[in-house]
């Protein structure tokens, strides 16, 4: 059981610092975090995207946060159910505290508006031994950038919404919302996959993809608790984890 206490009853504001997931990694190294702290920053001078990407965000103008937690209850085999967690609460403040239209999960953990990407997250682990004692939850929340020149798919909550949101009180918005989703997450983590699979993009539609260059298309079935994708192709499903395929999004 993840322990219930309110997130970010402690945040951390920074100014500018590498990355806020470098940060939260360095207090638990220190034994100085908490469960619950959250560290947000204005800026990140070496943000860290999936597949040792770089997170490129406007100063002052995004969401750049981490949360920590304490998952010494949780097994491994759960991480992607805590995926599956966060990818569902700020997927629903989006579009419940927000209206923001055609909200979806695109799998493994992108969250997108219509055919944009919004939101990325970034869960790093620490495991000592056979014990996960914590997850460091990384959030980029595109908020009010309105210009995305190095990328031709990303969007924001401005864009959206055609007015500026304030950036705190979205965090605030996304804390409780977490906050909440854990205490039903303790009882029934499960309950999570079968949410971010309402919420999956393409979910139930042909879909192509990309495998070792080779163009595919397919039935897509859902994600497993593992967190492979399902496709049907020829009346025969498949599994694929996410480095081995890439979505395209028609
Ligand atoms: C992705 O590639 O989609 C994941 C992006 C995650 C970015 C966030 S910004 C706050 C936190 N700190 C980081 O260095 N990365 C995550």
């Amino acid at each position: 059981m993840i322990q219930n206490s309110a997130f970010g009853e402690t945040i951390i504001e920074l100014n500018e610092i590498d990355s806020t997931n470098n940060y939260a990694m360095r207090l638990i190294n220190e034994g100085m975090a908490e469960h619950g702290l959250v560290i947000k920053a204005d800026f990140q001078t070496h943000g860290k995207g999936q597949h040792g990407n770089v997170w490129i965000a406007e100063e002052s103008k995004n969401l750049l946060c981490s949360v920590i937690l304490d998952t010494r209850a949780l097994e491994i085999e759960e991480q992607f159910l805590l995926n599956c967690l966060t990818c569902v609460s700020i997927t629903e403040i989006l579009m419940q505290q927000y209206n923001i239209p055609n909200v979806s999960i695109k799998w493994p953990n992108d969250i997108y508006a219509g055919k944009n990407k919004i939101a990325g997250i970034l869960i790093e682990n620490n495991i000592r031994g056979s014990i996960w004692t914590n997850a460091v939850i990384g959030i980029g929340l595109n908020v009010n950038q309105s210009t995305f020149s190095y990328l031709n798919n990303a969007t924001s909550m401005k864009n959206e919404l055609q007015k500026e949101v304030k950036i705190i009180q979205v965090l605030k918005q996304l804390l409780k919302k977490m906050s909440f989703n854990i205490n039903t997450f303790n009882r029934e983590p499960e309950y999570f996959l079968v949410l971010y699979n309402n919420y999956l993009l393409q979910v139930g539609r042909q879909i192509q993809f990309m495998r070792k260059y080779e163009l595919k298309a397919g039935l897509l079935k859902g994600v497993n608790k593992n967190g492979a994708i399902e496709i049907e192709e020829k009346q025969k499903v498949r599994n694929y984890q996410h480095k081995e395929i890439e979505l395209l999004i028609q």
